[in-house]
């Protein structure tokens, strides 16, 4: 049914003849087309609530890019605005939510959203999307890990350390968990209802990972994570947590496919340490792509060698900055796509 599954098989630890390559954020301002689109309506939400234009912008990193995979156009926010907490995205500062989780009340006020009632346009979008790709390419959805949705619950918007979310984690744990299970059981349903309308791999951001301390991770965030693994038995699982390389030996545990790694993480000491039982997806610096054409490709290749020919997916080791050259993307995916049949004839 897909005319160009690598994705795919890469993430099933198959051997595939090339490494495959898709960027998380490809679909966005690094694209004339996008911003041209963008420029049109009346924000960020416009977009991602109107299934026709989500699945335009969805596609066209697949047109302009040649990405070995696409990812649904939406965010990872509009679950809390599912639970009941909207959010705003504020021109070029980012995300604001007026209204923030603070007490037992607010907790209890959150719902356990419906899918379809809550979240159906992202459901809409994909369908459209899954029709308009025509097997293209493979389809990613995605939702955040529940500490990072609680981290912006709480914080009502981006920071550096989170603390007012981190000080909720010692004085109220357990009002932490009852917030953290809500959350769970609404991204469980809606990534269970992202595969039902035709996502073809699920992907878990938990961009806040690397924030907490390790028996943290452990308590409020990464058990959480293997909950949404299991129960999404007939689709492969990307679990990337920023900056918790400390948790990745417990991520080689659970029921998902394949690890993201930031770009400070070690392919070659993750090998070691969790064998080959897992794909790696990364994890070149997003920086790197602000080099010259020689250097991109120079940097491409050093990242390819550290992974190896096989269980990788290459991607950069977090979202693609905004003001990248596509020109650079564009070497930094030929690249893979030229050298990595090559290194597979040793
Ligand atoms: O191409 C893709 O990867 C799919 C689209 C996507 C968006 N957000 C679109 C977006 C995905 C996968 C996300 C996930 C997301 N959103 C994360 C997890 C990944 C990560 O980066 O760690 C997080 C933390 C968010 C929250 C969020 N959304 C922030 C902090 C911001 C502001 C920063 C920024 O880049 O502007 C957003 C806005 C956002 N989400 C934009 C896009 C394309 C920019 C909005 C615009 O077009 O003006």
């Amino acid at each position: 049914m897909l005319k160009n599954d690598l994705l795919l098989r890469a993430a099933r630890g198959e051997e595939t003849e090339r490494t495959p390559v898709w960027l998380m954020r490809q679909a966005g301002r690094i694209l004339p087309e996008y911003r041209a689109l963008r420029a049109r309506l009346s924000g960020f939400k416009e977009l991602v609530e109107t299934p026709d234009l989500a699945a335009e912008v969805t596609i066209q990193p697949v047109d302009a890019l040649d990405v070995d995979a696409a990812i649904i156009f939406s965010d990872i926010l509009v679950v809390p605005e599912a639970m009941g907490l909207t959010y705003e995205m504020i021109e070029a500062r980012g995300p604001l939510f007026p209204e923030t989780i603070k007490s037992a009340q607010d907790v209890a006020r959150m719902r356990v959203a419906d899918p379809e009632e809550h979240l159906g346009y992202v459901l809409e979008a994909i369908r459209v999307t899954k029709r308009a790709l025509n097997g293209r390419v493979p389809l990613i959805g995605f939702a955040g890990a529940p500490w990072t949705i609680l981290a912006y619950m709480v914080e009502g918007h981006g920071s550096k350390t989170f603390s007012k979310a981190r000080r909720l984690l010692y004085t109220d744990p357990a009002l932490a968990h009852e917030l953290l299970r809500k959350i769970t059981a609404t991204t469980i349903a809606y990534l269970q209802a992202q595969v039902a309308a035709g996502a073809n791999l699920i992907q878990v951001f938990d961009s806040w990972a690397g924030i907490l301390p390790p028996d943290h991770y452990r308590e409020f965030s990464s058990r959480y994570i293997a909950e949404i693994c299991n129960a999404l038995p007939d689709v492969p699982v990307t679990v990337f947590a920023k900056g918790a390389y400390f948790a990745v030996p417990e991520f080689a545990t659970f029921n998902c496919r394949t690890i993201g790694l930031d770009w400070n993480e070690d392919p070659r000491a993750v090998r070691a340490a969790i064998g080959n039982e897992k794909t790696l997806q990364g994890n070149l610096d997003p920086c790197a792509l602000y080099g010259s054409r020689e250097q991109v490709q120079q940097a491409t290749i050093d990242m390819l060698r550290r992974f190896g020919p096989h269980r990788h997916i290459a991607n950069l080791g977090h979202g693609v900055y905004p003001d990248t050259d596509a020109d650079n993307v564009r070497v930094f995916i030929d690249t893979v796509k030229e050298f990595s049949p090559m290194a597979r004839q040793g």
